[in-house]
């Protein structure tokens, strides 16, 4: 029987998380669709089906990290019951929130929401899900080229995802004896709502930023997407530990 790999894609409701999710299908892959409580899922599940792929949804909160192990279980749950698998091949940590501002102008509320949703939800969920991951799985965890480059009043989102790059690369070492891969992917700038939606219907701001990447413009997020799911193929199979850069040459 042909094995289907299996993947788990958190903010797959839209943008970036969207079109992993459907990359991801589109190349052989069924896909769990994590999305926030109350978020609509449907769209994607759409897309997934149109695919030819197989889907399940999955509710699932970052920043209520107790919730997590719980929706962990239900994952093991519905992986049995649907597909009668007990493990989970890939899990995209693509969820996140971009808290922007001046370093001045920053408050406690604003930094624990930026770094319980990007780092600690994020850390939590590995965890909860690694029983899944053992012995073959791969954890891809989306950052950003703002850890490389600097912008103005980007500097708490860009710590936080920094921090997320140094786990994954720590995660690597740890966890690549029980088969586990781990890698971080790290876009540009891409057309999503993300920040208001700035690179997409912002045209100043677009243009501006467009002009510091060597194509030109800003991502369609299509293109993460394939980036992804180039990544977790087979044919990338001796690459751990690494952070994979896609910004169409941001800030060089
Ligand atoms: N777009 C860019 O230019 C860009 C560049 C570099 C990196 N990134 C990163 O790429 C990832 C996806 O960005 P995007 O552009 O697709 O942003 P987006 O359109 O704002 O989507 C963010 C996704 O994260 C989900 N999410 C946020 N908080 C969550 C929580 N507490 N629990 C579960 N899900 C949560 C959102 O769910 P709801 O729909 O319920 O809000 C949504 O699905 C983010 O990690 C972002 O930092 C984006």
């Amino acid at each position: 029987m042909i094995h289907l790999p299996t993947a788990l894609v958190t903010g797959a409701n839209r943008g970036l998380g969207q079109s992993i999710a459907v990359s991801l299908a589109r190349n052989g892959h069924r896909v769990v669709a994590a999305h926030r409580p109350g978020s609509d899922i449907s769209e994607t599940l759409t897309l997934i089906a149109e695919a030819g792929a197989d889907s399940l949804p999955i509710a699932l909160d970052l920043t209520d990290v107790p919730a997590l192990q719980s929706a962990a279980a239900s994952v093991d749950d519905m992986l049995a019951q649907k597909w009668g698998l007990s493990h989970l091949d890939v899990l995209i940590n693509n969820a996140g929130i971009g808290v922007f501002g001046n370093f001045e102008a920053v408050t406690p509320e604003d930094f624990d929401a930026q770094l319980g949703t990007n780092l600690r939800g994020t850390f939590f969920l590995i965890q909860a899900l690694l029983p899944l991951l053992d012995g073959g799985g791969h954890v891809v965890n989306i950052s950003t080229s703002l850890t490389r480059h600097v912008s103005p009043a980007t500097g708490l989102y860009a710590a936080s995802k920094a921090a997320v790059e140094t786990l994954s690369r720590s995660l690597a070492g740890e966890l690549g004896p029980r088969g586990i891969r781990v890698n971080s992917i790290a876009p540009g700038p891409a057309a999503t709502d993300f920040n208001g939606g700035a690179m997409r219907d912002n045209a100043d701001m677009r243009s501006e930023i467009a002009s510091h990447t060597a194509l030109g413009r800003v991502a369609d997020p299509a293109e993460i997407g394939n980036a992804v799911s180039t990544l977790v193929s087979p044919e990338m199979g001796w690459v751990t530990g690494e952070r994979i850069e896609v910004s169409g040459g941001a800030f060089l």
